[in-house]
C-alpha cells in the first residue's frame, strides 16, 4: 500500500501532505463510501467543516475502518455565522460531538469574517491550550488577515488552507506562509476539476503517463503544499493518491508555474458574502 508522507508542522505534529476533501459530500450514504474508501486504500487525513454537514459521516467512516484513530489526521472548519470567541467554542463543541471524537487534530477559522476572525482564531487557540485540537489553524487568509491575527495571537496559526490550483498559484502568500512557519494546504487543488483538461498539464501528463490530475497533485507537493482533492469515484479517490512514485523534472515545474494567471474558482477572501 503506497505510504503517504507526511509534512512536520511547526510544534512537531506529523499533517499527511495528502487528504481526501469532502465539500459537496452531503449524500450520508456518497460521502460515507467515499471516506471508508479513502482510508481502506491508504488515506490517512479527512478534510471536513461543519458547513459541509458530513462530520457524522467522518466519525462513523473512522469508526468502520480499520485504522486507528491516533493515525488519522481530521480537520475541521467553523462556519461563518458561529464566528466570535464564545461561539467558536460552542460551534467546537457541536463539532466535536457530531464527530463522535475525543479531540480533532486541525481545526480552522473557515472565512475570515471581518470584525470576527481575530476573535475566533483566539478561541481556536485556547481549544489548542486545552488540547481539544492538536493544531490550530485559518483558512482563506491573505497576508493582511495573518497579520492581524499575529497582533493578537500567542501561538501563530500553523495552517493557512487557501484556493491554490494552477490557475492560481499564490506565490506571494506561499512565500509569507514558509517565512512565518505556516504551513499552506490549497482546497480544489484540482481546480474543481476545471483545469484538468488544460493543454500543457495534458503534455506533461503524457510525457510521464499519468493523469492530469496526478500530474497537478505531484505539482503541489513538490511545491510543499498540502493537497485534499475531493472525489466520491473509487477509482479516481485511488488514482490521486499515487503521486509519490514519479518526480516532475526542474522544466516540468517551471511550465506548471507559468500557467498561474491568478484566476479563481471560489470567492476572493476579501470579497466574500456568506
Ligand atoms: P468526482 O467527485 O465526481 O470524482 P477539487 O478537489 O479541485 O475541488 O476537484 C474535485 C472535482 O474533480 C470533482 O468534481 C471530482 O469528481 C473531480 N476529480 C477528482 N479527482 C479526479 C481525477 N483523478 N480525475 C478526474 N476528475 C477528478
Amino acid at each position: 500500500m503506497t505510504m503517504i508522507p507526511s509534512k512536520t508542522l511547526t510544534n512537531g505534529v506529523e499533517m499527511p501532505y495528502l487528504g481526501l476533501g469532502v465539500y459537496k459530500m452531503t449524500e450520508p450514504e456518497v460521502a460515507l463510501q467515499a471516506m471508508v474508501k479513502a482510508l481502506e486504500v491508504g488515506y490517512r487525513a479527512i478534510d471536513t467543516a461543519a458547513l459541509y454537514n458530513n462530520e457524522t459521516e467522518v466519525g462513523e467512516a473512522i469508526r468502520q475502518s480499520n485504522v486507528a484513530r491516533e493515525e488519522i489526521f481530521v480537520t475541521t472548519k467553523v462556519w461563518n455565522t458561529d464566528q466570535g470567541y464564545d461561539e467558536t467554542l460552542r460551534a467546537f463543541e457541536t463539532s466535536l460531538k457530531k464527530l463522535g471524537l475525543e479531540y480533532v487534530d486541525l481545526y480552522l477559522t473557515h472565512w475570515p469574517v471581518e470584525g470576527k476572525f481575530v476573535d475566533t482564531y483566539r478561541a481556536i487557540e485556547r481549544l489548542y491550550e486545552e488540547k481539544l485540537i492538536r493544531v490550530p489553524g485559518v483558512s482563506n487568509h491573505h497576508i493582511h488577515h495573518l497579520e492581524k491575527v499575529f497582533a493578537k495571537a500567542n501561538v501563530k496559526p500553523m495552517v493557512n488552507q487557501v484556493e491554490l490550483q494552477p490557475y492560481l498559484a499564490q506565490e506571494e502568500l506561499r512565500a509569507f506562509c514558509k517565512e512565518n512557519d505556516i504551513a499552506v494546504t490549497a482546497w480544489s487543488p484540482l481546480g474543481q476539476g476545471r483545469v484538468l483538461e488544460d493543454a500543457v498539464i495534458t503534455d506533461i501528463a503524457q510525457q510521464l503517463g499519468k493523469s492530469t490530475a496526478q500530474v497537478i497533485l505531484r505539482w503541489h507537493y513538490q511545491n510543499d503544499v498540502i493537497t485534499i482533492p475531493k472525489s466520491v469515484t473509487p477509482s479516481r479517490i485511488e488514482q490521486n493518491m499515487q503521486i509519490f512514485d514519479f518526480e516532475l523534472s526542474a522544466e516540468q515545474m517551471e511550465k506548471m508555474n507559468q500557467l498561474n494567471k491568478n484566476q479563481r474558482f471560489g470567492s476572493d477572501p476579501d470579497n466574500f458574502d456568506f
